[in-house]
């Protein structure tokens, strides 16, 4: 009977644990995005680079979304409206008060800390480094998700001599 109840009980342990994880770690939950962004043409036909949108990845924690006038740069109200769903999208808000209320799609566990400065700029890193598709997006993600997982950050680490220790990313 001993055996039994000993595996019973691994069974038990690891049933919980998964469960655990999966409780902590985010990821497949349904985004729906106000505008259906295209990576894939503003960096190629328009020739952009991450950094004119993502403005905060080498001074802060955050790499931060664009807001409404990085858009309206390029994008001419008067001469464009009407020519396409999603840029009359970007028109009401255009005409609003209200930015345009992306929301966050690419994270990490809740209880991990990652700061973007602290790769980008002290690491050296370039984006793509650890956003590797997003170039080749040519709409957003339907669904939250992970950017990276333990491992691969840990292989990094190792790689650089780097700290590896559980306390430095779980805060
Ligand atoms: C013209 C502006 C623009 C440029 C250039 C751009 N992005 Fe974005 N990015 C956006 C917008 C708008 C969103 C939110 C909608 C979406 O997910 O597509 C976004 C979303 C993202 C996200 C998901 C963020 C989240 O909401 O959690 C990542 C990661 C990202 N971009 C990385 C990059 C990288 C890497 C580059 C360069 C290779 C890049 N972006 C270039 C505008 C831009
Ligand atoms: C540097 C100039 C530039 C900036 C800044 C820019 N765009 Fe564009 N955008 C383009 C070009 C070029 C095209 C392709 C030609 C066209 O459709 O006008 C395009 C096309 C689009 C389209 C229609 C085509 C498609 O398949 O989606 C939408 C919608 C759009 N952009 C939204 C945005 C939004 C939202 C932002 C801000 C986050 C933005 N753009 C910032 C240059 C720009
Ligand atoms: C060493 C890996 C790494 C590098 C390099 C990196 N990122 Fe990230 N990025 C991440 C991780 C991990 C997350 C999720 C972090 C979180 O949830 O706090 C993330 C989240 C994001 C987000 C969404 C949330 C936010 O921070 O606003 C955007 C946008 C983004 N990255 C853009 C960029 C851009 C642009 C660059 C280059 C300038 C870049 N990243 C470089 C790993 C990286
Ligand atoms: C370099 C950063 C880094 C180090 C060091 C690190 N972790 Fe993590 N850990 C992560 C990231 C990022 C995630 C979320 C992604 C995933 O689950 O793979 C994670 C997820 C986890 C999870 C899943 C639950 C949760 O917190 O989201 C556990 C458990 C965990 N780590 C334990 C450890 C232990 C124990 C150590 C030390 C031996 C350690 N980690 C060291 C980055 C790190
Ligand atoms: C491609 C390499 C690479 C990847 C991938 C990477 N890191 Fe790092 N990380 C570095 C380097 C290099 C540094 C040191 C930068 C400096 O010189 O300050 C660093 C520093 C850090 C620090 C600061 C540690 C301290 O000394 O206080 C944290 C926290 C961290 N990383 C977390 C993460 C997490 C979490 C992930 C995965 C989501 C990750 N890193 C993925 C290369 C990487």
């Amino acid at each position: 009977m001993r055996p039994f109840f000993t595996v019973l009980l691994i069974v038990i342990v690891l049933g919980a644990l998964v469960t655990l994880v999966k409780a902590l770690v985010p990821g497949g939950v349904p985004v729906d995005q106000p505008i259906a962004f295209n990576h894939a043409l503003h960096l190629g036909d328009a020739g952009m680079e991450c950094g004119q949108c993502h403005t905060d990845a080498a001074t802060s924690r955050f790499a931060g979304l664009p807001g409404k006038e990085v858009c309206l740069d390029c994008h001419d109200i008067d001469e464009e409206e009407g020519s396409h769903p999603e840029k009359d999208k970007l028109f009401a808000y255009a005409d609003s008060d209200d930015e345009i209320p992306w929301e966050r799609v690419a994270l990490t566990a809740p209880d991990v800390f990652f700061s973007h400065r602290r790769h980008v700029t002290a690491g050296g890193l370039d984006c793509l480094h650890c956003h590797p598709d997003q170039p080749l997006l040519t709409r957003p993600p339907a669904t939250t998700g992970l950017v990276m997982a333990m491992t691969d950050c840990i292989a990094c680490h190792e790689e650089r001599s780097h700290t590896v220790d559980c306390l430095t990313c779980h805060r």
